[in-house]
């Protein structure tokens, strides 16, 4: 078969990206411009200056792409793009230049769930590693700042389907991160730093009781309603517990210390907060990585025991964490079962992923009709 290239956009947070895919299996160009440093001063991403920041780097991130790939907007096959879930207005920048795009070059537009894409940037390097044999039932986590959810992925000709088995009831795992990072100045996005800065402290020191991840869904429609049983996280409860530990032990002043240190910092790194952090708060943050890890990746494993699942996949921003990595290849292997993470550059968002995830809707003709519009709540399987 001829190969295919498509071109892929993404802009449902604060990343404006575009790549080039072929053929689902090889990664051919990949541009990411991220707007973490314009965000960086709130501790989380404002929407509005979000949307107005894609628009101003769409273009020029599409050209690179395309010009890195040796490609133009006539020599690609398809246009594939983000539909959701993510930020509204920043989905509605990436989806009309899409749509705009594909109807001026006269070519296909596929539309992904951002959610399949990320499960895709692990398929994507498995096939570019010429790992074709992937072995099925295949359970995937995705684990980003918005989402912890769990889903049963199978083949089916061409097309994939998925079915969520699992999902956070409150916080992401990266939202934890971004608010924990956030209340001990630790910078935005929280996970590389506390993911540096958790290797310098003492994980047993600080003891969240599990009963502080868990918590009781007050809805009783809920409570085990489904025919099965869920696999559900809860990460709001050790981030409350992080703002306890905070007050009980009067950590105000060090926070504050730390504030004032890093002022002059124009773009911190998580080495920078190595030398602003004391020894209680890096015992702090090993603890609450360790605690949110150790609940991740035992409910995970539970789930993947529970539908004997014969291929594990982590995918997501948070997946790009090393202990996370670890502690899964570690106890996955203890259950014989083989785990995959995509490379920390393909784990954050980015557009190689979607390009990635349209090929199978590129070979079974399933193209998005021309009023096609973003959907921020966009659910999978
Ligand atoms: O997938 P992603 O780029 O965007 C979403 O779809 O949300 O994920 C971003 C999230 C942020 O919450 C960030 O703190 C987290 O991924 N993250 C990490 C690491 N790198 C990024 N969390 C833990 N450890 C890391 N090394
Ligand atoms: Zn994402």
């Amino acid at each position: 078969m001829a190969d295919t290239y498509i071109l892929g956009i993404e802009s449902s947070c604060d990343e404006t990206a575009a790549a080039v895919v072929r053929s689902g299996e090889e990664l051919i160009s990949s541009v990411v411009y991220s707007q973490i440093a314009m965000h960086h001063p709130y501790g989380g991403v404002v929407p509005e200056l979000a949307s107005r920041e894609h628009l101003r780097a769409i273009v020029p991130v599409v050209r690179k792409a395309l010009e890195e790939a040796g490609k133009t907007y006539r020599s690609i096959d398809a246009i594939a793009v983000t539909q959701g879930p993510g930020l509204a207005g920043s989905l509605l920048v990436g989806l009309s230049f899409a749509k705009a795009l594909a109807f001026a070059v006269d070519k296909p537009l596929i539309a992904v769930n951002h959610l399949e894409g990320h499960i895709h940037a692990v398929l994507l390097e498995e096939r570019q590693n010429a790992n074709n044999d992937l072995q099925f039932p295949v359970l995937a986590l995705v684990v980003s700042g918005g989402h912890t959810h769990i889903y049963l992925a199978e083949r089916r000709d061409s097309g994939w389907t998925y079915r969520n088995i699992g999902h956070t009831r409150d916080d992401a795992a990266g939202e934890a991160f971004d608010k924990v990072a956030k209340l001990l100045e630790l910078g935005y996005p929280g996970g590389p730093s506390i993911d540096f800065l958790a290797g310098h402290g003492n994980p047993q020191a600080v003891k969240f009781p599990f009963a502080q991840i868990k918590h009781r869904d007050r809805n009783p429609e809920n409570r085990h309603s489904s025919e099965e049983r869920r696999t559900d996280f809860s990460y709001s409860g050790i981030k409350t517990a992080v703002l306890r530990y905070v007050e009980v032990h009067n950590m105000a002043a060090s926070i504050q210390r730390r504030r004032e240190a890093m002022k002059p910092v124009a773009k911190p790194k998580p080495e920078d907060y190595l030398a602003a952090c004391d020894r209680q708060t890096l015992d702090l943050v090993a603890s609450f990585q360790r605690a949110l890890v150790d609940d991740l990746v035992s409910k995970t494993l539970a789930a993947a025991v529970e539908h004997d699942v014969a291929t594990l996949l982590v995918t997501g921003g948070v997946a790009a964490n090393s202990e996370l990595h670890s502690t899964f290849e570690a106890r996955a292997a203890e259950e014989g079962i083989p785990v995959l993470f995509p490379s920390r550059k393909l784990s954050t968002d980015n557009a190689a992923m979607i390009a990635a995830a349209a090929y199978p809707r590129y070979l079974a003709g399933e193209f998005a009709p021309t009023d096609i519009s973003s959907d921020a709540a966009l659910r999978l399987g």
